[in-house]
C-alpha cells in the first residue's frame, strides 16, 4: 500500500493507494476516529457489481451504516439528487457527527462531496474512487459540485475529504470505454509532470492503453503526486491550478456539442490535440515538439461520432465555458513539458483552425482508407 500525503493548505490528508485495499476501510475509519453515523453513497453500476463485497466489508464496523444508491450517469449531478440525499440524511437524524463515504466515479464523488460540504455546514467525507478518471483526478483536490441550467460543474465548492482510498481492483469491472476515458485525462498529466513521466505515459499509450499494463500502478501514483503538488500550491485555482485545465476548454466545447455522448476523457484527449496545435500556431512550440506531443492524443481510440461534430457549435459552447472572460475563452497552452502558459487569449480564427485541424486528424485515424488531408 502507498500512503500519499495530499498537502492541501486547508486540510492536509492522506490518499491510500493499492490493490485489495478496500477491506481495510473499516480499520482506517475507526483509526481516524471518524463519526459513527455513515451514509455510503454508491454508484448504481458499482452497487450491482460490488454491492455484496461493499456490504460485507462494512459489516465488520459496528457503526450506524446506511446506503444510498445513486443512479449512474452525469444527470445525477443535479439539485434534485442533492435534495433527495439531504432529505434522507434529515430522516436518518444525521447531525454534524455524521459522514458520507462516496463509492463510485467522478459523478458520485462530485455529488457526494457537495452534499457533505453543505449538510449542517459541512460533515466528514471519504472518497473511494472506482474509475480510472476519478482515481487520478476527480477524487484529488477537493473540487465538488453539480450541473445547473445546462452548465457543467457551475455549482459547487472546494472541500477536502478526510482521506481517499484507491483500490485498483475496482478497475477490473470498469467498461473499456470508461477506462479509455480515464486514459484521456491521464494523457494530460504527460504535459504537467517531467520528461520521465511523459516518456512513461507515451509507452503506456503506444502499448495500447491496456488495463493490465505493468506500469499502470506507477502511472496512477505519479498522476496523484502531480495533482497533489498543484493543489498544494494553489488550492483555490486562482493561479497555477489552472494548468489542470489543459485541453479542457476545447474538451468542454466537444463534450457539449456532442450532447455529452463523447466521454469527458475522450474529449480531453481531442482537446489536448487542439491545444498542442494552437500552441504551435502561436509559436510556443516548434515543429519537432508539435510532432512529439501530438503523438500521444493521436494514439487514443476515438468513437466514430466525433467525426460528425460541428466546429462552429463547439466554439460557441467554448465561449460559454465558466473559465471564459467576457465570453472570450482562456486557454492553457504548452511551452514545453512541465511548462505551461495560462490565461492565453487567442484570435478566434486560430482557435477555429486548431480545432478543425485536430478533428480532421482524428477523422483520418478513424477512417484510414479515406483521403482526408493530414497536412496542418
Ligand atoms: N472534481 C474534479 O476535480 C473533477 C475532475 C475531473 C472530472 N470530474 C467530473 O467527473 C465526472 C466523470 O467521472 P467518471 O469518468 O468517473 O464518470 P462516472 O462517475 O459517470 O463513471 C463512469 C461510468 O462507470 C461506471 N462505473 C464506475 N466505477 C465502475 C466500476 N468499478 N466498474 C464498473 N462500472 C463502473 C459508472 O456507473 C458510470 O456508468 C464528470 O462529472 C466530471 O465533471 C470532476
Amino acid at each position: 500500500m502507498k500512503k500519499i500525503k495530499i498537502e492541501s493548505p486547508s486540510k492536509p490528508h492522506f490518499c491510500y493507494f493499492g490493490t485489495d485495499l478496500f477491506e481495510k476501510l473499516p480499520k482506517l475509519i475507526s483509526a481516524s476516529q471518524l463519526p459513527k453515523n455513515i451514509l455510503v453513497i454508491v454508484d448504481s453500476n458499482v452497487n450491482k457489481l460490488w454491492g455484496k463485497n461493499i456490504r460485507e466489508t462494512f459489516s465488520s464496523l459496528t457503526y450506524n451504516v446506511n446506503y444510498y444508491i445513486l443512479e449512474a450517469g452525469e444527470k445525477s449531478k443535479s439539485f434534485t439528487k442533492v435534495q433527495t440525499i439531504l432529505k434522507k440524511m434529515v430522516e436518518l437524524k444525521f447531525n454534524r457527527d455524521s459522514m458520507i463515504i462516496s463509492i463510485g466515479g467522478g459523478v458520485c464523488g462530485d455529488l457526494s462531496g457537495f452534499v457533505a460540504s453543505i449538510y449542517n455546514r459541512g460533515i466528514a467525507l471519504v472518497h473511494v474512487p472506482t474509475t480510472l478518471l476519478s482515481m487520478i483526478d476527480s477524487s484529488i483536490g477537493g473540487k465538488n459540485g453539480i450541473n445547473f441550467a445546462n452548465r457543467k460543474n457551475n455549482i459547487g465548492c472546494i472541500t477536502q475529504p478526510e482521506f481517499i482510498l484507491i483500490d485498483k481492483k475496482f478497475l477490473k469491472t470498469l467498461p473499456k470505454d470508461e477506462f479509455l476515458s480515464g486514459c484521456g485525462e491521464l494523457l494530460k498529466y504527460a504535459f504537467l509532470g517531467d520528461t520521465s513521466l511523459f516518456k512513461d505515459i507515451s509507452k503506456f499509450a503506444q502499448n495500447g492503453f491496456k488495463e493490465n499494463d505493468a506500469n499502470l500502478d506507477n502511472l496512477i501514483y505519479k498522476c496523484i503526486l502531480v495533482k497533489s503538488s498543484v493543489v498544494k500550491q494553489d488550492e483555490g485555482e486562482s493561479d497555477v491550478r489552472k494548468v489542470l485545465n489543459l485541453g479542457h476548454t476545447f474538451a468542454h466545447g466537444i463534450e457539449s456539442t456532442s450532447n455529452f455522448k463523447i466521454a469527458h476523457g475522450i474529449a480531453v484527449s481531442a482537446g489536448l490535440l487542439a491545444a498542442i496545435i494552437l500552441s504551435y500556431k502561436i509559436g510556443l512550440i516548434n515543429e519537432k515538439q508539435l510532432s512529439a506531443f501530438s503523438e500521444l492524443p493521436l494514439l487514443m481510440k476515438y468513437p466514430e461520432s466525433i467525426n460528425k461534430l460541428s466546429v462552429p457549435s463547439a466554439i460557441k459552447y467554448m465561449a460559454s465555458d465558466k473559465k471564459s472572460v467576457n465570453a472570450s475563452p482562456q486557454f492553457v497552452l504548452i511551452n514545453d513539458i512541465g511548462e505551461l502558459a495560462m490565461n492565453v487569449e487567442v484570435d478566434s480564427a486560430l482557435v477555429n483552425e486548431s480545432l478543425t485541424s485536430a478533428l480532421n486528424f482524428i477523422k483520418t485515424l478513424n477512417n484510414p482508407t479515406k483521403t482526408t488531408s493530414r497536412k496542418k
